[in-house]
Order: C-alpha cells, then sequence, then structure tokens
C-alpha cells in the first residue's frame, strides 16, 4: 500500500487535494452533504427503515460464505456500507476511501473513534434530535484518495464495492480498470449505480447500460449478477416524500 502524504484528524491523505478543490466538491459542504448523509445513512429509525437495504441484500450473497481479508468500498461516503463488512468480519483489514475529507471525517469519528453524533433534521420536518453511538472499529480504516488513483497494490483485494460513484466521475473508464487493478485475481467487483449522469460524452459513452456490461467483460471480468432494475428510494422528509433513482447492479469476478 502507498504511504499518504500526510494525515489530517486521522485521516491519511494520498492525494494532496489542493484549496480550489476542496472549494469546487460540493461533498465538502458539511451543511449540504455530511449532515443530509448521516441522517441517511446513519440515523435508521428516522425513516423506518435503511434506504440502500436493496444494495447490502443484493450484495451480500456474493460475500458471505468467503473469507476476506481485504475488502475496499469507493466512494464510501460516511462508511455505512463498509463498516458493515468490517463488523462481519472482524479479521478483515478494512478501507473506506473517498475524496471528500469532510465525510471521512464523519465515518472515521463514528465508526473508529466511537464518538457519538448528534443528528438534526428539523429542516426535513422531523420533530426529533437524535444521538447515535460511535463504534470503535480496530479493522476499519478511512482515507482521502481518487477512484481513479487508489492507494493499494496490484491484486490485493478480495472485494471491492461502490456505490452511488460511478456517474460522478470524470472518467468512469479509468475507475473500472483501476478497481479492477487491485482485486485479487478471482476478487469480487460489487458497482451499483443509478447512471444519472449529468455529462452529455458519458450517457454516450455509458447508457444503455449493456455498454458497462461489455466494458467489464472487455477488462477481464466475469459477470456474476446484473440487475438492471433495482429501484432505490432515497427520503427526503418527514412527509414521506422521496427520490426514485433506477439503478444497475452488478456482482463481477475478476478472472484468475
Ligand atoms: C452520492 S455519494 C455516495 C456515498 C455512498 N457510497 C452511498 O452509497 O450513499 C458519492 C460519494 O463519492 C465520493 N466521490 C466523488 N468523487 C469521487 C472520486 N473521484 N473518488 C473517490 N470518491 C469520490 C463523494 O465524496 C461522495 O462521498
Amino acid at each position: 500500500m502507498k504511504s499518504p502524504v500526510f494525515q489530517r484528524k486521522g485521516i491519511p491523505f494520498f492525494y494532496d487535494k489542493s484549496e480550489i478543490e476542496f472549494q469546487k466538491d460540493i461533498y465538502e459542504r458539511y451543511d449540504n452533504m455530511v449532515i443530509k448523509h448521516s441522517a441517511l445513512h446513519l440515523a435508521d429509525e428516522l425513516w423506518g427503515n435503511y434506504h440502500l437495504q436493496s444494495v447490502l441484500d443484493f450484495a451480500v450473497a456474493h460475500y458471505k460464505t468467503q473469507t476476506l481479508s481485504n475488502v475496499l468500498d469507493i466512494g464510501c461516503g460516511v462508511g455505512r456500507w463498509i463498516a458493515s463488512l468490517a463488523q462481519a468480519n472482524p479479521m478483515a483489514n478494512c478501507w473506506g476511501i473517498d475524496y471528500s475529507y469532510q465525510m471521512l471525517k464523519r465515518a472515521h469519528e463514528f465508526w473508529v473513534e466511537g464518538n457519538d453524533i448528534f443528528i438534526d433534521v428539523s429542516n426535513k420536518g422531523f420533530s426529533n434530535t437524535m444521538n447515535l453511538a460511535g463504534y470503535q472499529m480496530s479493522n476499519l480504516n478511512f482515507g482521502l484518495a481518487k477512484a481513479v488513483d487508489l492507494p493499494f497494490a496490484d491484486g490485493s483485494q478480495d472485494l471491492v464495492l461502490n456505490c452511488f460513484l460511478l456517474d460522478r466521475l470524470d472518467d468512469p473508464s479509468k475507475c473500472m480498470i483501476e478497481m479492477k487493478r487491485v482485486l485479487k485475481p478471482n476478487g469480487t467487483l460489487i458497482l451499483v449505480t443509478p447512471l444519472n449522469f449529468n455529462k452529455s460524452m458519458h450517457w454516450n459513452d455509458w447508457y444503455p447500460p449493456i455498454k458497462i456490461h461489455q466494458f467489464l467483460i472487455k477488462i477481464g471480468l466475469n459477470i456474476l449478477d446484473w440487475k438492471e432494475d433495482m429501484v432505490i428510494e432515497e427520503p427526503l422528509d418527514v412527509r414521506g416524500n422521496f427520490v426514485r433513482w433506477n439503478c444497475v447492479a452488478i456482482a463481477a469476478k475478476k478472472i484468475g
């Protein structure tokens, strides 16, 4: 594994993000993003369920019987998915990688340092505030890196996850190649994305989803499971408004 360039509050930076890059990154906006993602991913009681449960259910079928030593979630946000892997696989070395320091800081303080966090979504109509008790997971790490330049050695990961990441990237193909690079032979990739691109070039390159299927095969992965009709409803407020995401869910294995 590469050495970090520096550390900030326990978060290793594998990429030296500039002030301008910080300012331009919407995921560095604490009020918009960290509070929203903390409520969405850590406070199931508010919503009565976890809106990404179908992702976890789809994915777990592909790794529940495996012994996992190294697991990586790219674009991990506040870390819910990778933390669930770390909890279920105490001997595994688990990493959540993200480009947002603010997201990583929240993930680290909650899952690794064991700090309580306070959730207030009164601006979404909830009258109840919540105090959530943190965890202290010793097999879980969070680090800042770009999805196209991961600080891990070739063939080092048993399982690589990413959810709601691919269509946020400038170059999805580079990320898919990079994910394949770090996977061990026979390692598993789980990729879930709504394909909600905002550049015409990306629609042209990656839509319809069969283009992703073809690309993953071209770079040396076998498709194990392919689901184009995974609907994820992201809750917005106490009234039950939501955003509906039509996702593609993929499980693939690196050819050994
Ligand atoms: C929509 S959120 C998804 C978070 C989480 N995976 C989930 O399913 O809710 C996208 C995440 O990807 C991260 N991200 C965006 N561009 C990235 C990049 N180039 N490399 C790594 N992470 C990135 C963002 O900081 C953000 O935390």
